[in-house]
């Protein structure tokens, strides 16, 4: 038995004894117990139950492409390219990365679990099986990199469309791209360009939201983390409405990213922007300057209000000082 098996074997949230797992699968209590380490090493919470065998603390939903295709409007199907569901990767963005010439525009590629999932700047985004959606989607562009500007930020409101669209209250955008609660982050965000500048050009969007996170993984997210089960109230909506929301949002509003570029995502960014009117510091190649965030301008810049002025911020780090 793999973990994937066990996995959907548990999934119903009942308990399930090592010797039904084992016959079941034609193999030893002891390869049962090994599947059951490698999943609580990847951060499932499989819970021991003596004698009784093993349980999820809750029912787990896996990923099923078919449900998430079904849940789309027909319409955005057919614009989709391929709609690839693995159990595992070691990216969703490296597999589109390696797979680039061949796959038709539009295609997402989600994975159960990522064994090596990257987050901005070379950090590890932590991806469990059955707990999380990550999501890769691949976007060709015509007019060159000058046409993206704002891009990554559009994709945040395209997330935030995707959680509104599920009925989820109280996230909200911190520049540039961050999906935030007032716990933490709920969903991050990666966009990656390759191509000519003035040329054809693509963009690997990697998306990864947070359904149900453990303390531990929390413990181990290395920043404050949140997940949509808490902000709906203790059971998060079922993993693949989730998938499907995202899919949807990505579809449709990056087709309206390439007819109407940023303009389009400006106001909404606005209704979402968690750092304006807030007392700021900004980490970037200019060292650091404090000030207030005054929104964003419309390519998508960060706007501060230092003491000596308006300054337009490209890339840099942010945090909100605290009185
Ligand atoms: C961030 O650091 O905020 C960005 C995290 C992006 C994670 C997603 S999960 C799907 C895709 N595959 C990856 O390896 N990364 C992105």
């Amino acid at each position: 038995m793999q973990a994937q098996e066990l996995l959907m074997a548990l999934a119903g949230g009942a308990t399930v004894s090592g010797a039904s797992l084992a016959e079941r699968a034609g193999v030893t209590r002891a390869a049962i117990w090994k599947q059951v380490e490698a999943l609580r090493a990847r951060g499932v919470p499989v819970e021991s139950r003596g004698t009784a065998g093993y349980q999820l603390p809750w029912p787990v939903q896996l990923l099923d492409a078919a449900a998430i295709q079904a849940a789309l409007p027909p319409v955005l199907r057919r614009s989709l390219g391929t709609l690839e569901l693995h159990w595992e990767l070691d990216s969703t963005s490296s597999e589109i990365q390696r797979r680039l010439g061949d796959l038709p525009d539009l295609s997402m590629v989600m994975a159960e679990t990522q064994s090596a999932g990257r987050g901005r700047r070379g950090r590890q985004w932590l991806s469990p099986p059955g707990l999380n959606i990550y999501l890769s989607c691949l976007k060709r562009f015509e007019a060159g990199f000058a046409a993206l500007s704002g891009l990554s930020l559009a994709v945040g409101v395209m997330v935030m469309r995707a959680l509104d669209a599920l009925g989820i209250a109280g996230a909200g955008l911190k520049w540039p791209n961050d999906v935030l609660s007032e716990a933490g982050k709920l969903a991050g965000i990666l966009v990656e360009l390759g191509g000519e500048y003035q040329g054809p050009c693509a963009a690997v969007i990697g998306v990864g939201i947070n359904v149900r996170l453990t303390p531990a993984l929390q413990a181990q997210a290395g920043q404050p983390a949140d997940d949509l089960a808490a902000l709906a109230g203790g059971t998060p909506p079922d993993r693949n409405r989730v998938a499907a929301a995202l899919v949807g949002a990505l579809g449709e509003g990056l087709v309206q990213f390439e007819r109407e570029g940023f303009a389009a995502f400006l106001d909404e960014y606005a209704r979402h922007d968690l750092l304006r009117g807030q007392a700021l510091r900004v980490l970037g190649a200019q060292g650091t300057q404090d000030g207030v965030g005054a929104g964003i301008d419309a390519r998508g810049a960060l706007l501060l209000q230092t003491g000596d002025g308006l300054r337009r911020i490209d890339s840099a780090d942010v945090t909100v000082r605290r009185a």
